[in-house]
């Protein structure tokens, strides 16, 4: 099994190209099964989680092809099987975003429950209310989320709950829906609004898309779209985080500041100096240890639950005490409990990881269990006295695109290892 041993201590200096965002990718590569024709995504990130979701479309029947390096083309053409498996969806929970286009073009959708995971139960109610809405039948059976119905028709939908994959699901149900389809309370991701982006490429009429209130017109068919995927904001702030707990300066280049302004207003906070451009993000630490920050995570414009463990190991050396909150996921702190053992000061109480800021961790061998706990403790071990082991790297290759290359070029002493 793959591990990451990095001996830490090194400011990091220099620039990271950053990839293609997997949360905007997964959601646009399940809408491909609703053209008629052959669709090209660039921008495409090399990621465990891409390959997973390739290997569902192909056995569906879907052709997939790479052309130089990062452009997919896409050929829905073929589709037979209507099904996501047990044994791909317990690897990825984001296979669920099948279960709209299935329904929408296919009229039928047999997808096995994502089941929880390391954060939290990570239900499904709000897919499946909006799809009946939409005049599905839906039934949980045998562990399957089995829909069906032939022509769905608009609604209007008020989710209970801001969930950006039920969002993702439904606006894909909606497009070829009879009727004009409103979803109230949607999320407002950025990569929500990029999954329209390729929808309205390919012939769908939306808007509203990266507001709270998406309105979308049923068309009869989409067709063929070239369509380019957004930056990973989520990437992005995780190598800003790797020049700030360095001490360092690290320039974060195709990017897209307008993406990130609750992250930059924290960092800006802890201390960190930062200069944007059009497609790029400057943070300059000028040698300082960072100021622990206070946050809270909700959902966007506000700050990322998907940047909190990051944060969690940049106050674990801050100068001060912070206080993180989290407010999506029920069980998102197993981070800190790995931190403890590199020497963190942290209390949890509820919902919230209190922290003292201690002058130095030490490296200790340490396991992820998950994407972005894996990342915080890479952070943690960036700035460690000592050598860092982390272990079951698998969680960080499905979200982070050559981590260690990327890390290795801004200065870091880091390598995998097989344990
Ligand atoms: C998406 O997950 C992201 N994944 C997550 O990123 C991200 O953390 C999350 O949104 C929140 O921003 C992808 O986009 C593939 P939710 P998702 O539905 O859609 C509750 C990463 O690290 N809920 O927005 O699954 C749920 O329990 C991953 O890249 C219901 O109650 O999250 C949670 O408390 C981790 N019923 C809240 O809503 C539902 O039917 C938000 O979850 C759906 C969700």
């Amino acid at each position: 099994m793959d591990a990451l041993e990095i001996t830490g201590g090194i400011a990091l200096h220099g620039d990271v190209q950053i990839s293609g965002a997997k949360n905007a990718t997964l959601p646009i590569l399940a809408a491909a099964l609703l053209a008629e024709e052959p669709v090209s995504i660039g921008n495409v990130p090399h990621l465990n989680d891409v390959t997973t979701t390739i290997a569902l479309l192909a056995r569906m029947g879907v052709e997939v092809s790479m052309h130089d390096g990062m452009r997919l083309e896409v050929d829905a053409a073929g589709v037979h099987d209507f099904t996501a498996p047990y044994e791909l969806v317990k690897t990825m929970r984001a296979s669920v975003l099948v279960l709209g286009p299935l329904l929408g073009r296919y009229g039928r959708a047999d997808v096995s429950l994502p089941g929880g995971c390391a954060i939290g139960a990570r239900p499904v109610n709000i897919h499946v209310a909006g799809l009946k809405a939409m005049g599905a039948q839906v039934e949980i059976d045998g562990g399957y989320i089995r829909a069906r119905g032939s022509q769905l028709r608009g609604a209007r939908i008020v989710l209970d709950t801001v969930s950006v994959t039920g969002t993702e699901n439904l606006m894909m149900a909606a497009v070829l829906a009879r009727g004009e389809t409103v979803i109230e309370n949607a999320a407002r991701e950025p990569e929500v609004a990029d999954l329209a982006g390729f929808l309205v490429a390919m012939g769908a009429n939306i808007e509203g898309a990266g507001t709270d209130t998406i309105h979308i017109q049923g068309v009869e068919r989409l067709g063929a779209a070239d369509y380019r995927v957004m930056p990973d904001r989520i990437e992005t702030g995780t190598y800003l985080v790797a020049g700030a707990i360095t001490g360092g300066r690290v320039r974060a280049r195709g990017t897209r500041p307008d993406t990130l302004d609750a992250v930059l207003a924290k960092l800006t906070e802890a201390g960190a100096r930062i200069e944007c451009g059009e497609d790029w993000i400057e943070l300059d630490m000028e040698g300082q240890r960072p100021s622990a920050v206070d946050l809270t995570t909700a959902p966007y414009p506000a700050f990322p639950t998907d940047m909190q463990a990051q944060f969690c190991a940049l106050n674990a050396i801050a100068d001060g005490s912070g206080a993180i909150t989290e407010t999506i996921f029920e069980n998102r702190f197993q981070h800190v409990l790995e931190m403890q053992r590199m020497g963190a000061d942290f209390r949890i109480q509820g919902h919230t990881a209190f922290s003292r800021g201690v002058p130095a961790l030490k490296g200790a061998p340490v396991m992820a269990t998950d994407l972005r706990a894996s990342a915080s403790l890479v952070l943690a071990a960036l700035v460690a006295r000592g050598t860092t082991r982390v272990e079951r790297i698998y969680h960080i290759d499905r979200g982070y695109e050559c981590i260690e290359e990327k890390l290795r070029r801004l200065g870091a002493s880091i390598r995998r290892i097989q344990v």
